[in-house]
């Protein structure tokens, strides 16, 4: 067991030098970003990376993303950035998009999970930019939370499932944005989401010819997922989740249905679902993700919601699903895989 150090919103500017000193020697140190909070580590220290594995309990295989704070850094990590790259780097970082580059042979394939690319990101939080200022290094870190658990978006996650793992917490208070940053492959002619996240296929199409999801996002079952983070069983809640999308009156009658059944029988039942549709609901556990067309708001709700189903032990969860359209799409891709794909279309 770690002794952890949480260092709280008004004391940041006093410990990061600390903070940076950790990662420099090799430690861990838990930060916020605009996504989610991730759990940080020296990128180029292979034996600081496996801790951060460890202390997940995460698949070897499954690659870690690098932040930065300076477009510079670039030169220590890639083999080169193709022009398309350069583009999209103007526009959206810092923020909340992953790119994929060919790595410098000097990045340890313990942290491309043994795969010849890498994933970089500037995240736009002032905490993660100083951090990484102090650090003086790139800092390889995936979302703070227990392998498979839903990711945190306040430090009461991160504490739940990373307290006495990790030398230092900073707490930033709840994470804006709410889901993980999309993953953008430019490795290839033509670019290929990865992992849908709040910049958006057309956001990146602003900028961009050519960009694609890639086909299991896209929901070809033939097709293996290219991210390997992608295949696991992921954001999961403890309980059976079940999620309900389409016509809004047939949504909510099928819901309500659904309630009453499993009230009927015993369960603990907690309700996903938006504010115009609140009071339609009779379970001791109504969590509100936001109202209907608010889906920056949904997103940002959507891990925490997970969380405190966790936290009251409920039996079943029954939700709302949204349509795919801008972050819509990501918030599926979460929902989809907190519920096994457990999803009735109506
Ligand atoms: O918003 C975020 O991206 C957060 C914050 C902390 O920055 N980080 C995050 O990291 O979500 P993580 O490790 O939970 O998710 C990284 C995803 C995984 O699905 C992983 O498989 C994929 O990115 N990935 C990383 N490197 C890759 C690579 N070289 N090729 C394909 N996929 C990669
Ligand atoms: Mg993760």
């Amino acid at each position: 067991m770690k002794k952890t150090k949480i260092v709280k919103k008004n004391c940041i500017d006093e410990n990061l030098e600390l903070a940076g000193q950790i990662i420099r020697d090799g430690g861990l140190v838990i930060f916020p970003t605009e996504t989610v909070y991730g759990i940080g580590a020296d990128a180029f220290n292979e034996d600081a990376v496996k801790t951060i594995f460890e202390a997940k309990g995460r698949p070897q295989d499954n690659p870690l993303i690098v932040h930065i704070y300076d477009v510079s850094q670039l030169d220590e990590l890639v083999e080169r950035v193709p022009k398309a790259a350069k583009k999209v780097i103007d526009k959206f970082w810092p923020g909340p998009l992953t790119i994929l580059f060919n790595k410098k042979d000097t990045v340890p394939k313990s942290l491309t999970g043994g795969l010849n690319t890498v994933a970089v990101r500037m995240p736009d939080n002032e905490t993660a930019l100083k951090l990484l200022e102090s650090a003086k290094r790139p800092i390889a870190a995936p979302s703070a939370n227990i392998s498979g658990k839903p990711s945190p978006t306040n430090v009461d996650h991160v504490v739940l499932d990373l307290y006495g793992k990790v030398d230092m917490i900073i707490d930033g208070g709840d994470t804006n944005v709410g889901i993980e940053s999309t993953v953008l492959d430019m490795t290839t002619v033509k670019s290929v989401i990865l992992r849908p996240g709040a910049v958006t296929i057309s956001d990146l199409e602003t900028v961009l010819d050519n960009v694609e999801y890639d086909p299991s996002i896209a929901k070809d079952p033939s097709k293996a997922p290219r991210s390997p983070g992608q295949k696991y069983r992921h954001y999961c809640p403890d309980a059976e989740m079940k999620v309900f999308v389409g016509d809004e009156e047939k949504v909510t009658e099928k819901m309500v249905s659904e309630e009453e059944k499993y009230i009927d029988r015993g369960y603990n039942v907690a309700i996903l679902t938006v504010e115009e549709h609140k009071s339609l609901f009779k379970s001791e556990n109504i969590i509100v993700l936001g109202k209907k067309e608010d889906y920056p708001e949904i997103a940002k709700n959507l891990f925490k919601a997970l969380r405190e189903c966790d936290s009251t032990k409920v039996d079943i969860i029954l939700s709302e699903g949204f349509e795919e359209e801008g972050i819509g799409k990501a918030i599926m891709n979460r929902l989809e895989k907190a519920s096994g794909k457990n999803i009735e279309y109506l």
